[in-house]
């Protein structure tokens, strides 16, 4: 039997390193971890060494790895603890890792996951932010060091099962008129328009289908997440903005379909898991059990699909707009929405004013194209800069 795949799972505490670790547990014999990373959340990161017994353990944050080294000192780990960004990127891109699971989320995951990518690893990809702001370098990246990239959000996971074999990026030689992305439509689908202003962070983190961290939560609820899907989907597949759709599905059990130009749509279906996506990644071009329940078409009953109402959904309008664009458009929409979310989270902003501000923050920026990762990371400062003072002018 060939030896097990190390892997490092970056965001180990946050929902979807949760769920890599729980199919990685279902398997031992096929995977070993080799590092786990996160930001502040001391206490999981110590369970999950206990478990795990990685090599390292990586905290951003240098207070909470001081909190880690004490709260495992009792333990008898191999576990070096580290601190800091360099240090996730270096167990990241270490010659003994395999995989790298990149979900971290936010900008925060672009550095470490641009790192895996150079290093030619096998990246499951979570952290969408990355091709959001940098999916050209990200991209050439990958090509230039050969790296694996297998998308572990559902739709693009979906897309990829759906996707010709061997597809290569090329849409037309593979027969592929559109791709579908379908979104939930969130908590908010049926709310009356007026009612969005005062919705709270509770109301628009408790999503209908699926379990995720806040801030995705948020995203969704606005459909900013699945404007950062529409630019994730043009970076992993090669598609120009006008052949990507987006159809409303409130039950999320078809994660998104690709249509040929014969005619056939095919799609990807499945119990909203992410553990399908994560199994499907970690064991690709094999498939492993996932701990996820059959789906069960006959209690399902009912599929429905609407188009998205660009006033109650402004934020996908302005994704859209931003891929067209081009430049570091997208980045600038990542950054302000990140600013946004954050207030919005904090009760510093309206829901609806998350667009606004969003908009606000791209019309008074030059979204010229950046020359390398320093670049677009001034960009992104600056454009983060811009949110928060529209923020301080609102209150
Ligand atoms: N959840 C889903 O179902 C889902 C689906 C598709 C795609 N995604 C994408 O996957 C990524 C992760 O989402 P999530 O829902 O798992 O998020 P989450 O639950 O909020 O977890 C985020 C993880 O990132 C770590 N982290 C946060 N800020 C960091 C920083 N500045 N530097 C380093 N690490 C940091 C967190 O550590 P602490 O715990 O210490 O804060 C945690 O481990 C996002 O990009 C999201 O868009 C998620």
């Amino acid at each position: 039997m060939s030896r097990p795949q190390r892997l490092t799972i970056l965001g180990s505490t946050g929902t979807i390193g949760v769920n890599t670790l729980d199919v990685v547990a279902r398997h031992p014999e096929r995977y070993q971890v080799l590092a786990l990373t996160a930001n502040a959340y001391v206490e999981r990161m110590a369970e999950q060494c206990r478990a795990f017994r990685p090599r390292y353990a990586v905290m951003l944050d240098a207070d909470a790895a001081e909190r880690l080294r004490l709260a495992l000192r009792e333990d008898d780990l191999p576990t070096e603890v580290l601190a800091g960004v360099e240090a996730l990127e270096r167990v990241a891109s270490l010659p003994e890792v395999d995989a790298v699971m990149a979900a971290i989320v936010g900008s925060a995951g672009m550095r470490p996951t641009l790192a895996a990518a150079r290093a030619g690893k096998r990246v499951l990809l979570a952290n969408k932010e990355t091709l959001v702001m940098a999916g050209r370098l990200f991209m050439d990246a990958v090509h230039e060091h050969k790296a694996l990239l297998l998308p572990i959000d559902s739709e693009h996971n979906a897309i990829f099962q759906a996707m010709p074999s061997g597809y290569a990026g090329d849409l037309d030689r593979g027969g592929v008129s559109r791709i579908l992305l379908t979104a939930s439509g969130g908590p908010f689908r049926t709310t009356p328009l007026a009612q969005l202003a005062a919705v709270t962070p509770e109301q628009a983190c408790a999503h209908p289908n699926w379990v995720m961290g806040r801030k995705i939560s948020v995203d969704s609820a606005s459909m900013m997440n699945k404007g950062l899907e529409v630019i994730e989907a043009h970076w992993l597949f090669n598609a120009p903005a006008e052949r990507i759709e987006v159809v409303i599905h409130p039950q999320s059990v078809i994660h998104s379909l690709v249509s040929y130009i014969d005619g056939s749509v095919i799609a990807q279906l499945g119990n909203p898991d992410m553990r399908t996506p994560i199994a499907y990644a970690l064991a690709y071009p094999e498939r492993i059990t996932a701990g996820v329940e059959p789906l069960d078409l006959a209690k399902i009953a009912i599929l429905q699909f609407e188009r998205p109402d660009l006033q109650r959904f402004p934020c996908l309008r302005l994704a859209f707009d931003a891929l067209k664009q081009g430049g570091s458009a997208s980045a600038i929409l990542n950054a302000a929405n990140e600013i946004a979310v954050a207030a919005f989270l904090e009760q510093r902003l309206r829901f609806d004013q998350i667009p606004v501000l969003v908009e606000s923050v791209l019309a008074a920026s030059d979204c010229r194209e950046a020359a390398g990762i320093d670049e677009l990371l001034q960009i992104d400062a600056a454009a983060r800069a811009a949110a928060e003072l529209h923020i301080a002018r609102l209150a």
